[in-house]
């Protein structure tokens, strides 16, 4: 389906309400996620990326439907991750002779994805332009935001940033742009896809704001490859990346663990508790990595300024749910954290220092000794928790 983003530029992207997760199974999706694929027509034609490849056969039709696929002159190949370019080999096959534009990198992400012979493929740099007529694309090496082969686009004239998964949602919309949304769902998404995205190359980002805000040239849109797109002041947006990327933390912490007979759920609550009533202000979560989904709770963590990170010991270990958090933590590069552990044992009492060695490798900085409570907590070491969740609530005003 064809539908007017602004200017020369349409939409033709696709949405998929129902996705329940991407990335195999590892970012749930509460709201499921478009892919947004661009055409700008101008005396020439360019399109922008493509959609999920599942969808290969139905976007292309699409394509021939709206009067757009014999008219087509340019694929822009902003990023290859087959989410975006998982249609290229259908839309080549059934017009091949279309000239694609992509980075130096993004020509090994084809070549990577697609049988690629023959295909006319120009690699562009950053400042390099491409005419459409009145109009003119400007390109923007973008590596690492968040693959090597990802670029940005600016169309002269309506004055668009085509920021490919940068700014993104996982979020499906019946609406395309940032002010016909929930606000708050809004950032909520757009938190979340920042934390597991884009975290781990947060100084990049960073320098590619920057350098994006020193270029002479006047941005109206931001046009995103998933979920809505941004509009009307746009220091908003650029500035909510810029604090994220800046070792973001809120006055938050939160307890996240998981527990076999209840017992360490009960030192999590009591720690919840204690802090509680020494630090009224603080804004306290907990979550079961047995309920809650990792991405969910990453962008929790995302948010804290501390964590506290209990399992208890099982097969001189600790439980799945809390190893899998363990390593999406370490594979997002978190800055500016604290953490304490803790976890029931029967004998052996592995878990907390299996903990602490993760998180420490991790880069959090620890607050104290964990808390190793044998079997389930009797009143006496319910006060112990007590107390320490007090000590961590004043160290964290
Ligand atoms: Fe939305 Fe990096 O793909």
């Amino acid at each position: 389906m064809k539908r007017h983003f602004t200017g020369n530029v349409y939409w033709v992207g696709k949405t998929e309400w129902e996705l329940n997760s991407t990335h195999s199974t590892a970012f749930k999706l509460h709201r499921g996620t478009s892919y947004n694929a661009y055409v700008v027509e101008d005396e020439k034609m360019a399109l922008l990326d493509t959609v999920r490849g599942q969808h290969h056969e139905e976007f292309v039709d699409n394509l021939a439907a709206e009067g757009i696929l014999d008219r087509l002159d340019y694929y822009i190949a902003q990023h290859l991750e087959p989410d975006h370019g998982g249609c290229l080999t259908e839309l080549m096959r059934r017009r091949p002779d279309l000239k694609i534009y992509c980075s130096p990198a993004g020509r090994r992400s084809i070549a990577g994805y697609h049988d690629s012979e023959g295909w006319d493929i120009t690699e562009v740099k950053t400042g390099e332009t491409l005419s459409l007529g009145e109009k003119d694309l400007t390109f923007i090496e973008a590596p690492m935001l968040h693959w090597p082969d990802t670029m940005f686009s600016f169309l002269s004239g309506d004055n668009v940033l085509f920021s490919n998964d940068g700014f993104g949602q996982h979020y499906a919309s019946e609406y395309l742009w940032s002010d016909e949304v929930d606000p708050a769902e809004l950032r909520e998404e757009a938190l979340k896809y920042f934390t597991c995205i884009l975290n781990p190359f947060a100084p990049m980002v960073k320098n590619k704001i920057e350098e994006i805000q020193a270029m002479d040239i006047t941005i109206e849109a931001i046009a995103t490859s998933h979920g809505v797109s941004w509009r009307g002041d746009l220091s908003i947006p650029m500035n909510m990346y810029l604090e994220w990327c800046d070792a973001y933390q809120e006055n938050q912490v939160t307890v996240v663990y998981d527990s076999m007979w209840s017992s360490t759920r009960e030192i999590a609550e009591e720690l919840a508790y204690g802090i509680r009533e020494d630090n009224h202000d603080i804004c306290i979560k907990i979550m079961s990595t047995a309920k809650y989904a990792e991405n969910d709770i990453m962008a929790e963590v995302f948010k804290s300024k501390a964590i506290l990170v209990g399992s208890p010991t099982i097969n001189s270990g600790i439980l799945p749910s809390m190893a899998a958090a363990l390593e999406e933590i370490r594979g997002l590069r978190f800055k500016n954290k604290k953490f304490m552990a803790f976890g029931s044992y029967g004998w052996s009492g592995e878990a907390v220092p299996m903990i602490e060695e993760k998180l420490e490798a991790a880069g959090f900085d620890k607050m104290r000794d964990g808390l190793r409570m044998q079997w389930q907590p009797n009143q006496a070491a319910r006060e112990e928790v007590h107390a320490v969740g007090k000590e961590i609530g004043a160290a964290l005003k």
